[in-house]
């Protein structure tokens, strides 16, 4: 079998890299180690940048998004017993958020490849990319061989595109978090129009939602936190405890549908590439989730690497493929950044560090404050304009 980019992963990087390139006229095979029902239904991120919409408006599988998305001009951040609004259409005039479940974007892309024919290959076992430092590299498979010009690794964090790489040709930067999220999706009507951010000293808490009737929550909790240990009863205690801080605010309780640990961690390989792989995506680079920038990386990258290509199909040029990861780590550096920095800022450290606390407290401050500081959180949330296409 031969394809001419071997897509290992149908998360949001690979599921849209493949259809990109559909649109180019550029065929691809993607292997997805999980069912379509499983990758359809896993609960994940939220917020969609303004420049992400724009990309899969422009794509044409921005129909339901429009139709269903939640279209946001602001986000709250609750501390000290007040809330205080980042006004978007004030700061960053013009540039919004989307709130748009994850899980919701890769229903329309498998949608949108299965309607163009194309080939999206689910329940695939032991994929194994080979000779990926020739010209031809190829993937095997259950058995099976495909032949392809190049591979992309879409494979998220634990993945095996960038574990395949040799010791040596990759450096890897990362930062461990001494907290976990516990991340409920809870059938009840959002308690406030906005995001709430809310830094308190139990712990943080982010207030979302996925539509009028069901709403979205996160809790800062213990690293190796165990979800048994935390029945709906004890998750809506604490959620109010950390969330009905300010005057008048009441939190509406209701049905649990899900729940799970996501650990929080910093990560970054470099380069992006090794010969004929390109990894996109979690593959390449893991942000802690406070500014709710991963998949909206995911995507940024796969723009790049997509305009690469077509370069390469349309005139031999290797130029943007050789700068594939230089163009990608300017902004996967800044999302780095930006979602340490709202982690630190929000999440509750050491109890024993009043000094840090202090400074967590100054720079909220300042934020709230301060509209130079204000729009810097804003731009870098709804995320900067993309690179000029290389
Ligand atoms: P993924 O979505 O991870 O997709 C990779 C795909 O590759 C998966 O379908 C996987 O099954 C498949 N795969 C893996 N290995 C193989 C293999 N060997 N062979 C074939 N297929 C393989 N971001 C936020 O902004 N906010 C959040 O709240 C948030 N919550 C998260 C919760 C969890 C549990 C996780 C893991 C991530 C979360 N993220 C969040 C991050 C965000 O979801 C990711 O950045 C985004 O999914 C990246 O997309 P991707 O396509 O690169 O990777
Ligand atoms: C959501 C996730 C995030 O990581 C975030 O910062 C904001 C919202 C969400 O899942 O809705």
């Amino acid at each position: 079998m031969r394809t001419q980019v071997g897509i290992i992963g149908a998360g949001p990087a690979g599921l849209l890299l493949s259809h990109l390139l559909h649109l180019r006229g550029i065929s691809s095979v993607v292997l997805e180690r999980h069912s379509r029902d499983h990758v359809e239904r896993r609960v994940r991120a939220g917020v969609l940048e303004q420049g992400t919409v724009d990309t899969l408006v422009a794509a044409g599988v921005g129909d339901r998004l429009r139709r269903e998305g939640l279209p946001h001009q602001g986000i709250e951040l609750r501390y000290g017993g007040a809330g205080h609004r980042v006004a978007f259409e004030k700061l960053v005039p013009g540039r919004s958020i989307t709130v748009y479940g994850q899980q919701e974007v890769v229903k329309d892309l498998i949608a949108a490849r299965l309607a163009d024919g194309g080939d999206v290959r689910f329940e695939v076992d032991d994929v194994i990319p080979h000779d990926l430092d020739t010209d031809r590299p190829y993937l095997t498979f259950g058995g099976e061989r495909l032949d392809c010009d190049f591979v992309a690794g879409c494979d998220g964090f634990h993945g095996v595109s960038r574990p395949s790489i040799p010791a040596g040709a990759l450096t890897e930067y990362e930062r461990e978090y001494p907290f976990a999220w516990l991340g409920i999706l809870a059938r009840v009507r959002p308690s406030a129009e906005e995001l709430i951010y809310a830094r308190t000293d139990r712990g943080f808490a982010l207030h979302s939602m996925r539509s009028p009737e069901v709403s979205r929550f996160y809790l800062q909790v213990a690293p190796d936190e165990d979800v048994a240990a935390w029945p709906d009863e004890r998750v809506w205690a604490e959620l109010k405890a950390r969330l009905e801080t300010v005057p008048g605010f009441v939190l509406a309780a209701g049905e649990i549908l899900e729940k799970s640990v996501t650990p929080m961690r910093s990560f970054v390989a470099e380069p992006m590439q090794y010969g004929r792989l390109f990894l996109a995506g979690d593959a390449a680079h893991i942000v802690p989730p406070t500014g709710a920038k991963g998949l909206n990386l995911a995507v940024a990258d796969v723009r790049v690497l997509t305009e690469a290509l077509a370069l390469w199909y349309a005139t031999g040029s290797r130029d943007a493929l050789d700068g594939y990861s230089r163009t990608c780590l300017s902004r996967v550096w800044r999302a780095q950044h930006f979602s340490w920095w709202m982690t630190t800022l929000l999440h509750t450290f050491d109890s024993e560090d009043p000094y840090g606390r202090r400074l967590q407290l100054s720079y909220l401050d300042y934020v709230t404050s301060s509209e130079a500081a204000a729009a810097t959180l804003a731009e870098n949330y709804v995320g900067l304009p993309f690179e000029q296409s290389p």
